[in-house]
C-alpha cells in the first residue's frame, strides 16, 4: 500500500511538471503571436498597399537629412511622421457606394491632370508621403505630370535629393513627367501656384498642399464632375489628419466653405435638400480649404490667383468670388477624399465636427476676432474688397478699419479690369445666388464698426473686458456689431453690452435666451441707444462715466455713432 503510494507520487509529480511546462509553452506562443500582431511597424503593414518595402529603406536615408528642427517649427509630430513609412493604409472614409458606382469618365487623352505642389519648409517625410500617396492612388494614364515648387525652403539640398530619390524609385517604371522648380527666395504660395499652373501641360490642374495623403479613388469623382462642365472648379472633402497623432479621421461632408464680411474663411453647415444624399456633389460659396482642381485653361483665363496678393491668405476666397461672378461654379465632391493636416496655428480653419451651427452664424455675424491678422492678410483682404465687393466694401472696412490705412500700389480701377473684361456679375449677385449666409449677415446687421461718442469711442479693454471711452484712432479700438433680430450689441469676442439690475452698464457673454435678451437688447433711435429693458438711454455725462439716463433727444452725451449704419430693410 505504502509502496504503491510511493510509486504513484513521482509519476504524478512528473505529470504536473509536464503540464506546467506545456502551459508555459502555450503561454509563450500566445504572447509571441500577439506581439507579432501589435508590434509590426506601420511601414510593414503597408507593404501590401504598394511595393514600398524596399523603398522604405531608401526613404530612411532620404529623410535622415531632414534638418534638426523642433516640432514647433513644423507644427506637427515630426518624429512620428518619420516612423510612419512612405505610404500607409488609410481608412476608407467615403460612402461605400462611391467605390462601386459606375463613372462616366472621358478617355485619358482628353482629360489628364497636372498636380502642382508648392511647399515651404515642409518636413521631408511629410512631403514624400504626400507625393507617394498621390502616385500610388492616381490612375497613371490620367496623371500628366507633377510640378513641385520649392518655395525658398531652408533645406537647400531637398530638391536635388528628391529628384534623385524619385528618379531611383519611379524613373524606370513610370512615364510620369516631373518638373522641379525652386524659388531661392520665398515668393509665397500664391506666386508659386501661379507659376506651376503656367508651366503645366495637362487639361486640368490640381493644387495640392504638401502635408496631405490622398485616399483611394480620389481622382475619378472629381474628373467626372469636371467633364460635365468646363467652368466648374471642384474640391474633395478634406479628411483631417491630427497634427500630433497623425491619426486619420473622416472629414465632414455636411460642411461647405464660406467667408464673413471681414473676408475671413469659415466652414458653413449645409442643409440637405429633400432626397439629397450626403455623398452627392454639392455647391459651395468658397472652396473647402486650399485644395482644388479645375481646367487649366479656365484658371489662366481668370488670371489665376490674383498676383497682387502676397505670400498666402485670401487667395482661394478671391478665386472663389471670381469664379462665381464670372460664370463658374464651385462644387465639393464627397466621394473624393484627401487627408490634410490642419495645423493648430490656423485653428479657425479647422473643420468643426460638432453641430454648433448657431455659434458659427453668430461668429460670422460679428466678424469673429482673428488673433493674428497679419499686415499681409489685411492688405490681401483689402485687395479683394477693392476688386470685387463694389459698394459692399464698406462692410469690410467697417469691420476692419485698420485696412483703410494700408497703402496699395495700384488703384481699384486696375483691379476691376478683369471684372469688366470678362463681364462678370456685380457682388450683389453673389449675395443673392451663391451665399445666402453672407446676405443674411448683411441683413441681420443693423450697424457695425467703432462706436463713437464725441471724439472718443466705446472700447472694451482686451485684458479684462473693462468698458471705457478711448481714442478712436487707437488701432484695436473695439468693433461693435448691432444685430437686428436680438438687438444685441456685441464685440468681436462675443461679449454683449448689458445692464445689471443696479442699472450698471456691463459687458457679459452674449446670451441666447429670453432673460439675457431683455437685459442685452438695445433699440436704435436716431443716434441714441435705448435699452429695451429699462427704456433709458446710454449716456456719457462725465468724461469717464457710462450710465443709463432718461432719454433727451438732443443730448450730445447720448449720441453714439457707428462707423457703418445700415439702412433699414423694410
Ligand atoms: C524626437 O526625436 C528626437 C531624437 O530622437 C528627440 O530628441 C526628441 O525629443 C523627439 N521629440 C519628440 C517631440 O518626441
Ligand atoms: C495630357 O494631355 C495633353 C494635352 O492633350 C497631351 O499633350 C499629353 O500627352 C497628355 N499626357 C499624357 C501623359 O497622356
Ligand atoms: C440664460 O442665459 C444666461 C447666460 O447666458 C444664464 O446665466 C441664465 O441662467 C439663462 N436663463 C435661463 C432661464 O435659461
Amino acid at each position: 500500500m505504502f509502496t504503491g503510494r510511493n510509486n504513484g507520487r513521482p509519476r504524478r509529480c512528473i505529470f504536473y511538471i509536464l503540464a506546467f511546462l506545456f502551459s508555459q509553452f502555450l503561454f509563450v506562443i500566445i504572447l509571441l503571436r500577439s506581439e507579432s500582431f501589435d508590434n509590426v511597424p506601420l511601414s510593414q503593414q503597408t507593404k501590401h498597399d504598394n511595393d514600398s518595402w524596399e523603398h522604405y529603406l531608401d526613404w530612411r536615408e532620404f529623410i535622415s537629412y531632414t534638418s534638426e528642427r523642433s516640432a514647433k517649427f513644423y507644427l506637427y509630430n515630426l518624429n512620428l511622421s518619420d516612423t510612419l513609412g512612405v505610404i500607409r493604409k488609410l481608412p476608407s472614409t467615403r460612402h461605400y457606394s462611391c467605390g462601386y458606382r459606375p463613372r462616366n469618365l472621358p478617355p485619358p487623352s482628353k482629360a489628364n491632370v497636372s498636380v502642382v505642389i508648392s511647399f515651404h519648409n515642409e518636413a521631408r517625410s511629410m512631403l514624400l508621403r504626400t507625393i507617394v500617396s498621390l502616385l500610388a492612388r492616381t490612375p497613371e494614364d490620367y496623371l500628366h505630370e507633377l510640378i513641385l515648387v520649392d518655395d525658398g525652403s531652408q533645406d537647400v539640398t531637398l530638391l536635388a535629393d528628391l529628384k534623385r530619390w524619385m528618379g531611383g524609385v519611379f524613373g524606370a517604371s513610370r512615364r510620369l513627367g516631373v518638373q522641379f522648380l525652386v524659388n531661392r527666395e520665398r515668393k509665397g504660395l500664391i506666386w508659386s501656384r501661379n507659376r506651376g499652373a503656367s508651366l503645366a501641360g495637362g487639361h486640368y490642374v490640381l493644387f495640392l498642399d504638401s502635408h496631405c495623403e490622398v485616399n483611394e479613388g480620389w481622382l475619378e469623382p472629381l474628373l467626372e464632375r469636371l467633364t460635365l462642365s468646363p467652368q466648374l472648379a471642384v474640391s474633395p472633402v478634406l479628411d483631417p489628419i491630427d497634427p500630433l497623432t497623425l491619426g486619420y479621421r473622416k472629414g465632414n461632408e455636411l460642411l461647405k466653405g464660406g467667408f464673413d464680411w471681414s473676408l475671413h474663411f469659415h466652414w458653413l453647415r449645409r442643409q440637405l435638400a429633400e432626397k439629397e444624399l450626403p455623398e452627392m456633389p454639392y455647391k459651395s460659396p468658397a472652396f473647402a480649404g486650399g485644395i482644388l482642381m479645375m481646367s487649366r485653361e479656365w484658371f489662366l483665363k481668370l488670371g489665376g490667383f490674383n498676383s497682387y496678393l502676397k505670400i498666402w491668405g485670401g487667395e482661394s476666397i478671391e478665386l472663389a468670388i471670381k469664379l462665381w461672378l464670372c460664370g463658374g461654379q464651385i462644387e465639393i465632391v464627397p466621394c473624393s477624399r484627401i487627408g490634410h493636416i490642419f495645423r493648430r496655428r490656423h485653428a479657425f480653419d479647422f473643420p468643426p465636427q460638432s453641430d454648433a451651427q448657431e455659434t458659427y452664424l453668430h461668429r460670422m455675424l460679428i466678424g469673429f476676432a482673428i488673433p493674428h491678422f497679419s499686415p499681409t492678410q489685411y492688405s490681401n483682404s483689402k485687395i479683394i474688397a477693392e476688386s470685387w465687393l463694389d459698394e459692399y466694401k464698406n462692410m469690410f472696412y467697417a469691420l476692419r478699419p485698420a485696412a483703410r490705412r494700408i497703402p496699395l500700389d495700384y488703384t481699384s480701377d486696375e483691379m476691376q479690369q478683369l471684372s469688366r473684361q470678362r463681364q462678370c456679375q456685380p457682388f450683389e449677385w453673389y449675395l443673392r445666388h451663391v451665399s445666402p449666409e453672407l446676405r443674411m449677415q448683411f441683413e441681420e446687421l443693423a450697424a457695425t464698426g467703432s462706436l463713437r461718442n464725441g471724439d472718443r469711442c466705446l472700447h472694451a479693454r482686451q485684458k479684462d473686458a473693462q468698458l471705457m471711452l478711448a481714442s478712436c484712432h487707437h488701432g484695436d479700438v473695439t468693433q461693435w456689431s448691432m444685430l437686428r433680430s436680438s438687438g444685441q450689441l456685441s464685440t468681436q469676442r462675443e461679449l454683449c453690452l448689458g445692464v445689471a439690475s443696479t442699472k450698471r452698464i456691463t459687458l457679459e457673454p452674449c446670451g441666447r435666451n429670453e432673460t439675457t435678451r431683455m437685459t442685452q437688447r438695445w433699440l436704435r433711435l436716431g443716434t441714441h441707444l435705448l435699452h429695451a429693458g429699462t427704456l433709458q438711454c446710454l449716456d456719457n455725462p462725465l468724461r469717464d462715466r457710462l450710465e443709463l439716463s432718461v432719454c433727451r433727444p438732443h443730448a450730445p452725451s447720448q449720441s453714439f455713432q457707428f462707423a457703418l449704419e445700415m439702412e433699414t430693410h423694410t
